[in-house]
């Protein structure tokens, strides 16, 4: 079997990757991609930086070649990511208040709007929290245009795709303690008031091990009627293959975990330059991380 058919099997789940468009030019790389994947998320081609280069002018050519390549083979895309601290164009960088809200706001609509329809699931605000043990937010230009930037951003992206799924996505927020748990609050204060939000994407980006309370993170947010998924997933160190194989077993565990996706194909692809936190070497073998991912997926 492959990631992406073994997932489906497992009650309609997704098994995406995070892909760079101008590697869609690498044979390895794509055979790999269309045999195992059926998500897909744009490493950085959706990202604000890339979308909005100057202000009101949008460029979704590399948007679009991710888009299209998956759309063609029936993949489904997590659009990644309409407000960030990071990343951001210069000239958002330089705005605050007012000026940086509308623009902001526009910046969600614009980009939702030109993927509505083809969007399973929008990261629609990405790493807002602090980490730390104050669960808070995190200082930056969107923060201190207010603290009800993240349910406008919310309502903005709703109104422009009504179909997708729209998700909070973070980092260290694997198991339960401060940082998830601020997080946890703002899910439930939505959902208490009807802002908008689906789902919350758990990054994962691990070293070696998993919190003992993984899965129970997950299944919190849950409960609290949200989707959870797993959306930035690589493992350093020589537990890898197990700790993924613990990752796969507690989304499987979680009756709203609708999908899992590694954050790149090849070791080669990885951001964590050095660290060979994927499931494929750098020649496009599969490693034994891969294997026990697909056992994990073909349990029970
Ligand atoms: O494309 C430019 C190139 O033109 C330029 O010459 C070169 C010089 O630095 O930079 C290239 O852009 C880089 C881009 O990746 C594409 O390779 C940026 O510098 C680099 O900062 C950027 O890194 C990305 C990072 O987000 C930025 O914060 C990583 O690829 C990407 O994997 C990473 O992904 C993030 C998620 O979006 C959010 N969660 C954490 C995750 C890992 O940091």
């Amino acid at each position: 079997s492959t990631l992406g058919a073994s997932a489906a099997e497992r009650g309609g789940r997704y098994f995406g990757a995070a892909i760079a468009a101008n590697k869609l030019s690498d044979s390895t790389y794509v055979t790999i991609l269309n045999r195992e994947f059926n998500s897909v998320t744009a490493e950085n081609e959706m990202k604000w930086d890339a979308t909005e280069p100057s202000r009101g002018s949008f460029n979704y050519t590399n948007g679009d070649r991710i888009a299209n390549h998956a759309i063609g083979r029936g993949m489904k895309i997590r659009g990644h990511a309409l407000l960030w601290h990071s990343q951001q164009p210069g000239w958002a960088q330089s705005l605050s208040g007012s000026t940086l809200r509308s623009a902001a706001l526009n910046h969600v609509t614009q980009v939702a709007t030109h993927y509505r329809g083809k969007i399973h699931s929008w990261d629609v605000v990405n790493e807002a929290f602090a980490d730390g043990s104050g669960g808070g937010r995190r200082d930056s230009n969107l923060q201190r245009t207010g603290n009800d930037w993240i349910e406008a951003a919310f309502r903005a992206a709703r109104a422009a795709d009504p179909a997708a799924k729209l998700c909070y996505n973070d980092y260290n927020t694997d198991g339960i303690n401060a940082k998830s748990t601020g997080i946890y609050n703002m899910v439930a204060d939505f959902k208490a008031r009807g802002v908008p939000i689906d789902c919350v994407g758990f990054q994962s980006h691990l070293s070696n091990s998993v919190p003992g309370d993984y899965q129970a993170n997950l299944q919190r947010f849950a409960n609290l009627g949200v989707d959870v998924q797993i959306t930035e997933l690589d493992i350093s160190g020589s537990n890898q293959a197990s700790v993924y194989a613990s990752v796969v077993r507690s989304c499987l565990a979680v009756a709203r975990c609708t999908g899992i996706t590694v954050w790149g194909i090849r070791d080669s692809d990885s951001w964590r330059t050095g660290q060979n936190p994927l499931l494929f070497d750098s020649g496009g073998n599969k490693k034994a991380a891969y294997t026990s991912v697909l056992n994990a997926l073909n349990e029970g």
